[in-house]
């Protein structure tokens, strides 16, 4: 199935009371926050569009794909699934070496260069982590950061799905913003779980959460892009930081000061 275009049309927040959002569109090229405090809703509202809720889920949201419905005994050959959801608490019960079960995993696929897909998703993953995965390690050896990395690099390189969400990824140590800027290359949906600004202001829109409800869509501007900019640069100083505390290195405020400029 080619998808263009996936529509989330808006139900009922956990009041019962219509969502304020009646309906939304993502389409191939978009990146998109789901935003608000914990409890509001969010992954819930990831859930709907993963499972295609057709009026049949808590929100009783309804989603479309390239305007139509879904039909209700309509299942994707597992192999072909269009959604990769990427959550939290996803973890690898697999012990093989990361080289082993991505050529397992390209293979299913039916990827025709194997060995080059394999090796493109291991460097792709390496510039989302700061520690280093080889195809040798076991997959249950992997680091959160490591984990996370390698699986947004599957499902970018390998799975093919062109539906990417990603919940909440930001608590599991991988580069968020070297991550939008590489993701932004691909022609695919990104959808992310965050309290990230940066994430957020990078993304094309975003929708903000209250008790269960879309509540709002906020269209990203070229203020908004411009301040995700400076907080970019906040970040890599804050990284910068890190690096040194943990090489041993003692601090003083000059370097600071001097980096600071870099935000004017
Ligand atoms: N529209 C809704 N209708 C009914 N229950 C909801 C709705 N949205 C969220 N919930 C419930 O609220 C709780 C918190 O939602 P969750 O999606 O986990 O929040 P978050 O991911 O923002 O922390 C869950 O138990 C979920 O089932
Ligand atoms: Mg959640």
């Amino acid at each position: 199935m080619d998808i263009q275009k996936i529509t989330v049309k808006g139900g009922l927040g956990k009041d019962g009371r219509k969502e304020n959002v009646e309906s939304f569109d993502l389409k191939i090229g978009d990146i998109v926050s789901i935003v608000g405090p914990t409890g509001c809703g969010k992954t819930t509202l990831i859930n709907d569009i993963e499972l295609f809720a057709n009026q049949n889920t808590p929100s009783g949201r309804q989603i479309l794909i390239n305007d139509e419905v879904i039909p209700e005994d309509f299942s994707f050959d597992p192999s072909k699934h269009p959604i990769a959801l990427i959550s939290q608490h996803t973890n690898f019960l697999s012990d093989l070496p990361v080289g082993e079960f991505l050529t397992i995993h390209a293979t299913v696929r039916g990827a025709e260069d194997i060995e080059n897909v394999v090796s493109e998703t291991i460097s792709f993953a390496n510039k989302l982590t700061g520690e280093a995965i080889i195809k040798e390690t076991a997959m249950t050896e992997l680091s959160g950061g490591q984990t996370r990395s390698l699986l947004i690099a599957d499902a970018v390189i390998i799975g093919n799905s062109p539906i990417i969400l990603l919940d909440e990824i930001e608590n599991a140590g991988i580069n968020k913003t070297k991550a939008i800027e590489l993701l932004k290359g691909y022609n695919k949906i990104f959808v992310f779980v965050t309290h990230d600004p940066t994430i957020a202001l990078f993304s094309d829109f975003r929708i903000i959460m209250k008790n269960g409800a879309m509540q709002k869509l906020i269209q990203s501007n070229e203020g908004e892009r411009a301040t995700a900019d400076k907080l970019k640069t906040m970040d890599n100083i804050i990284l910068y930081y890190r690096g040194l505390i943990r090489a041993g290195e003692e601090i003083n405020i000059n370097k600071l000061d001097e980096l600071s400029l870099l935000l004017k």
